[in-house]
């Protein structure tokens, strides 16, 4: 592996940030699946490759939309809810990644791990393309309706969460604690 290359890496690591809001313009499906398709590669203990990839048409995410909120509108009001809805209707582009269940406690784990890797390829391949992302993991995504309106059998997979993505409008800072604070040689 030449030096250039992780070095470049390097930098989209770095760089990728959390975008949370987005230019109107769509990303290509081209360039979502061969984000997938590189996503793939992540490492996955005994293969199991434990992911799926649900890229949601305009109709589920327009359930999901309402089923949030209605939501909020009983639990936080009218003026939360229509605040939100707003903003999930501006976002662009949705993907849900689930992960395979299992009967074994560690395989399922492993699984989550291995999608949470596949995630994060994702993530900075778009990155590289211009693309960014916002990983959520609300409340709703646990419920059945969530489950139904995706497609996907609660008993046999667990979404690992919601991806939006789009052309960032604005991109934030982020901060990270110093490395003697996390690195302990022992
Ligand atoms: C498992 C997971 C779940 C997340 N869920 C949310 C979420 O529900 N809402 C949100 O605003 N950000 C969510 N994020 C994004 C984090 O807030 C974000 O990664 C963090 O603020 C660091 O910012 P950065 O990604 O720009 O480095 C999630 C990230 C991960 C890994």
């Amino acid at each position: 592996m030449s030096r250039e290359w992780s070095q470049s890496l390097e930098s989209v690591i770095l760089g990728r940030r959390t975008v949370h809001a987005f230019e109107t313009a769509k990303v290509s499906d081209d360039l979502i699946e061969r984000a997938i398709d590189v996503a793939c590669w992540a490492p996955n203990h005994f293969l199991t490759e434990p992911w799926k990839y649900y890229l949601l048409s305009d109709k589920p995410k327009a359930q999901i939309i309402d089923m949030n909120y209605r939501e909020n509108l009983t639990n936080k009001g009218a003026r939360f809810a229509e605040v939100k809805k707003n903003r999930w209707q501006a976002v662009p582009g949705w993907l849900v990644i689930t992960s395979k269940k299992s009967a074994n406690e560690k395989e399922e784990q492993e699984n989550y791990a291995a999608c949470c890797c596949a995630a994060q390829n994702l993530m900075l391949f778009l990155w590289t393309k211009g693309v960014g992302v916002k990983w959520t993991t609300g409340s709703i995504i646990e419920t059945s309706d969530f489950a139904n309106i995706v497609g996907f059998t609660m008993s046999a997979e667990k979404p690992i969460g919601m991806f939006w993505y789009g052309y960032p409008e604005s991109i934030g800072k982020q901060f990270r604690q110093p490395l003697k604070n996390v690195l302990l040689k022992v």
